[in-house]
């Protein structure tokens, strides 16, 4: 496995006294100290410099990709160290859970600051952070009046136009289970049918590779979450500039009565294993705080979930949008039922 381990001391003023990278592993912490030891597959700077401002303890930080942080949890079992687990998208964290990981929460900061439909009903898991998987398209070839809802895409007009990234990725299960949450299995399975078939080429790479072919012509809209289009506006490197210069985006499903664009979350929720779980709570009353929200987002160019934080210039600029009010729990309940599906479709 392949883990970065960080470790940072404060006194409990906040006045850092150390700061060391450790070659081995955490210990599991004594109950009376504030140490509390991040598992996380989240991997921005800003993050980093987020968790220095927790001033009620230390934290200890391994990263990995959330699959392997999984499995090492589950076979660290009661002897885990590991407090919090943090990761993004709810996939992940209904995995996780699945697999009883976590530890429920009563909070009632977390409770009232975060929207109900981003967090565990029961307190396991948390969002702390949100974006939006939508749709792009090439400015010279679609008018954003051709656009409308995801579920348009499925429609013959669109054949050979649709850039994606393969079914294997977690973000499209999630995107199609939210699908399945609106319609039923069976309305999603045949809609499925006629989305693949409007695939430019076989799915490849990842969501900004989906942009820049849009942006070259391979397709005219691509599929991609909201911070990797922020993360091209923000680039000073000129290829990104005209890929940006090319590309629009797209919030679908806006219109009266339709549900709103498909938002997922980063988050994270304390271990049923933790040795310091009011340390591990308050973390995460920590990450809800109005200062942590404009910095966890914007780490990796996020919404916050916390209402009245202020958005990130370039995410302004996007406009606002309506979100599919779906609890994100219900992505990861149906997510089995998304890959099957796929899987008959073809989408590989
Ligand atoms: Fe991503």
């Amino acid at each position: 496995m392949n883990v970065k381990l960080t470790r940072r001391t404060f006194l409990a003023g906040g006045t850092a006294l150390t700061a060391l990278v450790m070659s081995g592993l955490p210990r599991r912490a004594d109950a009376q100290s504030g140490t509390v030891n991040l598992y996380t597959s989240r991997h921005y700077n800003t993050d980093e410099a987020l968790y220095d401002s927790f001033m009620n303890g230390e934290i200890n930080m391994i990263e990995a990709k959330a699959g392997e942080l999984i499995e090492r949890i589950k076979s660290e079992g009661v002897n885990s160290p590991a407090d919090v687990f943090m990761t993004v998208d709810a996939g992940n964290l209904w995995r996780a859970d699945r697999d009883g990981l976590f530890l429920p929460v009563n909070s009632s900061m977390l409770e009232s600051k975060i929207p109900e439909n981003l967090r565990h009903p029961n307190g396991h898991w948390f969002g702390f952070s949100k974006r939006a998987r939508v749709i792009y398209y090439n400015k010279d070839r679609v008018s954003p009046s051709d656009l409308s809802t995801y579920e348009d895409l499925a429609d013959s007009k669109w054949r050979g136009k649709i850039l994606i990234r393969s079914s294997g990725n977690i973000y499209n299960q999630s995107l199609i289970s939210s699908l399945i949450a609106a319609h039923g299995d069976a309305a999603i399975e045949e809609w499925l049918e006629g989305f693949t078939a409007n695939f430019a080429r076989e799915p490849e790479a990842n969501d900004t590779a989906q942009i820049r072919a849009c942006a070259d012509g391979v397709g005219d809209i691509a599929i991609a979450n909201s911070y990797y289009f922020a993360r091209l506006v923000k680039s000073t490197d000129p290829a990104d500039q005209e890929v940006v210069r090319k590309v629009g985006i797209f919030f679908p499903n806006q219109g009266r009565g339709e549900r709103g664009a498909h938002v997922n979350i980063s988050g994270g929720g304390v271990l049923a294993n933790s040795p310091n779980k009011n340390a591990a709570v308050a973390f995460l009353e920590h990450l809800a705080s109005d200062q942590s929200q404009q910095y966890f987002a914007e780490g990796n160019n996020e919404y916050p979930v916390v209402e009245g934080v202020s958005l990130d210039p370039v995410l302004a600029g996007f406009g606002s949008f309506n979100a599919d009010p779906v609890n994100v729990a219900r992505l990861g309940e149906n997510q089995q039922a998304a890959v099957r599906m796929m899987d008959r479709a073809g989408w590989r």
